[in-house]
């Protein structure tokens, strides 16, 4: 495709007079040269091109089997189109801003291909059926590639948590040690969250996948369409339903949008953890040279940029959500101008997205973890207190009691500057004198990571049958 800005191309129009707009018939004068660079769309909306191309045909297809216009008519219409689209491939079709947009580019040069065939192509259609209709194939072809990038980032997450699931590492609540988890069980958090990121764009998908062709402008065509066979022809599920709602709204992107921002949102969180981490307060994981940058000034410094980079794009897809949510709300049916403002949010969002998990899933695969040091911070936090207290609930004691006892406990242990299972049998016995030889194995990391022993716990057994269960959720 052209990558020239057509905003650079408005001088090459020369050729074409006033009269020569598709719809400037019922005007006086010439549209003002910075109206036009205002309203064309033609410099971004050219992405959209061989949706245009394959809705055109699809459309000219139809006109034929109802014999709205000829089958010589279909075959010149679907043969220049073909020809187009090789023009736009390889880089030589010229895209002009006094045509405004790629679909009355493509138009016109069909015509000029063809002549009057090429007239009869909008037969029964408006660009405004047109463009949602692009924007639907186009948006359901790139929710298809973020389905495939949620599951290759969920597998290389999977690899980690499975080289990883009796690692030790310390449980955060507030960011203050809370209890042993391992690493692997950590790492699994976000692979349901990207199971769920990946349900909701499934979901998406059957609203995205419904055809606006044959509404027309706004109330439909006296023509004897098939909208059905149009549908079918382009791999809809069905048709929307009515003619307003299918030329106006813009829900099936703002929707999609929605889960893009949630995705960025759940990475963001990821990456706000490895950048934590990563760094030598932490240092519990080590990022592969490969993605991060040095200091210009600061010869000792390794930073994080890629996920420091997520946390902000994640901000900027959640704009993108505001855009749109925005532009819609003060629409009144049924087509506004305003929609054409949709695409560079809507592409925007896909294409940090998409980039965003290819570049994810290949950096978590140069993790390095180090796990001395992972331990070394569990077992700094008395990380094991709740595994006393549930101790002593099993020796008889009510659970609020027990609590209390082991805080008294801790509170002598930092007194000490030592660690729970430090503490004598006979110390531990002052707080509770049912205490005996047995709690040492309750105090270890290991002990209690086993004891949690259930679906959805931290157990290292049940952190291998989690990742099982992914996986073949992902086949
Ligand atoms: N470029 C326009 C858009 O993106 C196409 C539809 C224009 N329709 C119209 N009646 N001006 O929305």
């Amino acid at each position: 495709m052209n990558a020239s800005n057509s905003n650079n191309n408005s001088q090459s129009s020369g050729s074409l007079n006033k009269k020569q707009s598709s719809w400037s018939g019922r005007f006086n004068e010439p549209v003002a040269e910075l109206v036009k660079k205002y309203t064309a769309s033609v410099s971004f909306d050219q992405r959209l091109a061989m949706f245009d191309i394959q809705g055109s045909i699809a459309h000219a297809q139809m006109l034929g089997a109802q014999n709205i216009i000829s089958l010589d008519d279909v075959k010149a219409i679907e043969q220049g189109l073909n020809e187009i689209a090789q023009e736009i491939e390889a880089g030589q079709f010229e895209w002009l801003l006094d045509l405004e947009d790629v679909h009355l580019n493509i138009e016109k040069r069909l015509t000029d291909k063809i002549g009057d065939a090429g007239k009869r192509l909008h037969t029964g259609r408006s660009r405004n059926d047109q463009v949602a209709t692009d924007v639907r194939l186009w948006l359901r072809s790139i929710t298809d590639q973020i389905i495939v990038g949620l599951n290759k980032l969920q597998l290389s997450l999977l690899d980690l948590a499975e080289a990883h699931y009796d690692t030790v590492m310390p449980g955060f609540t507030h960011l203050q040690v809370a209890q042993p988890v391992t690493f692997g069980h950590h790492l699994l958090a976000y692979v349901e969250m990207l199971k769920r990121d990946g349900e909701r764009f499934q979901d998406a998908r059957k609203r995205i996948n419904r055809l606006p062709l044959g509404a027309a402008a706004l109330a439909g065509t006296s023509y004897p369409i098939n909208r059905e066979m149009v549908a079918e022809t382009l791999g809809f599920d069905g048709v929307c339903e009515n003619s307003l709602d299918a030329v106006s709204d813009r829900d099936f992107a703002i929707e999609f949008t929605f889960a893009a921002s949630l995705v960025m949102m759940h990475l963001s969180r990821l990456s706000e953890e490895l950048i934590l981490w990563s760094s030598p307060r932490f240092a519990f994981i080590d990022i592969a040279d490969r993605f991060c940058t040095g200091s210009s000034i600061m010869p000792q410094k390794k930073n994080p940029d890629v996920p420091e980079l997520v946390r902000g794009k994640t901000g900027r897809v959640y704009g993108h959500l505001t855009a749109l949510l925005t532009l819609m709300k003060g629409q009144p049916l049924a087509y506004n101008k305003d929609n054409q403002e949709d695409k560079e949010p809507l592409f925007d969002t896909a294409d940090t997205l998409l980039i965003t998990l290819e570049i994810y899933a290949d950096m978590m695969r140069g993790i390095t973890v180090n796990k001395d040091n992972m331990r070394q911070a569990a077992s700094e936090g008395f990380a094991t207190a709740t595994d006393l207290a549930d101790y002593l609930v099993k020796k008889g004691m009510p659970f609020r009691d027990a609590h209390e006892v082991v805080a008294l406990a801790v509170r002598h242990a930092v007194e000490q500057k030592v660690d729970l299972s430090d503490l004598s049998l006979a110390t531990l016995q002052q707080f509770a004198p049912s205490i005996s030889e047995d709690v040492f194995a309750v105090l270890t990391l290991e002990g209690s990571l086993q004891s949690r022993n259930h679906i959805g716990g931290t157990a290292p057994v049940q952190v291998k049958a989690a990742i099982v269960r992914a996986r073949e959720a992902i086949k």
